[in-house]
């Protein structure tokens, strides 16, 4: 590091005292190494980073966690490292980088290492790859629907009676409704990360809404052979609210009440009044999500390992749900069915009286 700060002065840029402290206050941790690979200098970030009091005169080789690195990037110069160290809750990536020093005659004289801790980076590509497969799985299964009926119906068009075509016709409209949902969840949850998501609330019936996301949901109950049972009292059926949105939410939370309870179960819908809102109140007979998940299921991509039962899914579902409840003014939370079963809550507000007059 003295011949470095040397040249520094030398140029007349920055002078030791500052350099010091620029090095010190790098974030980054940054190694220096001689030709045997001893450490010769370190910053305080090193010694964050690499969880290591002493590291002035040891040897490179014993700070890395034995077969735990991972070369990414190798030229004659620079060579790019990612090291995996185990930590309390969860392990640490770290990026190392090192760029070899020369002296003037070409000589290798030793390496600098800068540290970087990239371990929320990692974690996002792993989520992004899991998404894939996520997404690539959600859509094998309407796509083969499709090409079964669509295969079946090319080959027997002419032997196939009326009832047996409008059977082959409902699976290829239900196919095509699931590809649609989830295509639009995948587009939604794009634009609320992007900030450009919008409603539109109007004064709208809570009752269509739900007859919407009922059919909307009838490919997932009908085959689990559950019925979705409502009580919207006419009082409560008026809402300021975006029509489709809304029935979108309903469906969400129809379809995780049916995907995440046993076949043959009963799935609930009810509306109550709520202080100026209409609180809507989703509740299955299945086995709930525990407590200490009901934020984290808000979050996208988040899926229970407890609860999904191998049910398929991305973990948008809620977070979209989420989202079009908050931009019409209300709020949705997880509570607990008298039977254990999952209860989604969320408000709606009410029309104001002169719009309902209107
Ligand atoms: N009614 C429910 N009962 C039990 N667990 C549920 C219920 N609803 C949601 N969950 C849990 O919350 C997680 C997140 O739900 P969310 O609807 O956001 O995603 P998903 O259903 O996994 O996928 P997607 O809705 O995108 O198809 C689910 O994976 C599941 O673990
Ligand atoms: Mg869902």
């Amino acid at each position: 590091m003295t011949g470095v700060r040397q040249e520094l002065n030398a140029h007349g840029g920055v002078d030791s005292r500052r350099f010091a402290a620029v090095f010190s206050a790098l974030s980054d941790g940054v190694l220096m190494t001689d030709q045997h690979a001893v450490v010769t200098e370190a910053n305080p970030s090193a010694h964050r980073l690499l969880r290591c009091a002493t590291l002035v005169g040891t040897p490179l080789i014993d700070l890395l966690p034995p077969g735990r690195a991972e070369l990414i990037d190798r030229s004659d110069e620079r060579v790019v490292r990612r090291w995996r160290m185990p930590a309390e809750d969860n392990e640490v990536v770290l990026e190392v980088v090192t760029s070899h020093t020369f002296d003037e005659s070409g000589e290798a004289v030793g390496a600098v290492h800068t540290v970087r801790d990239v371990t929320a980076n990692a974690q996002l590509l792993r989520l992004k790859e899991e998404f894939l497969f996520a997404v690539a799985h959600e859509l094998r299964t309407p796509v083969s629907a499709l090409t079964a009926s669509l295969d079946l119906v090319h080959h027997d068009l002419t032997t196939m009676t009326p009832a047996e075509l409008r059977t082959m016709i409902g699976t290829v409209h239900r196919s095509a409704l699931r590809l649609e949902a989830l295509i639009e969840n995948l587009l939604d949850i794009g634009s609320i990360q992007a900030g450009t998501f919008e409603v539109r609330a109007l004064t709208s019936s809570l009752r269509r809404c739900l007859r919407d996301a009922i059919f909307l949901a009838q490919p997932i109950t009908s085959a689990r052979r559950q019925s979705v049972r409502a009580r919207i009292p006419r009082e409560h059926d008026q809402v300021l609210a975006d029509p489709r949105r809304t029935g979108q939410v309903l469906a969400n939370l129809i379809a995780n009440a049916s995907k995440y309870s046993p076949e043959g179960t009963d799935i609930f819908v009810e509306a109550m009044d709520a202080d100026g809102f209409v609180r809507v109140s989703v509740r299955d007979e299945g086995p709930g999500i525990p407590p200490a998940e009901r934020a984290r299921v808000f979050d996208r991509f988040y899926r229970s390992r407890i609860t999904s039962n191998g049910a398929s899914g991305i973990g948008l579902g809620l977070a979209i749900c989420r989202a079009i409840v908050e931009a019409q003014g209300g709020h949705i939370d997880i509570g607990e069915a008298s039977g254990g079963g999952a209860l989604v809550h969320f408000t709606i507000p009410r029309p104001r009286i002169e719009e309902e007059d209107a």
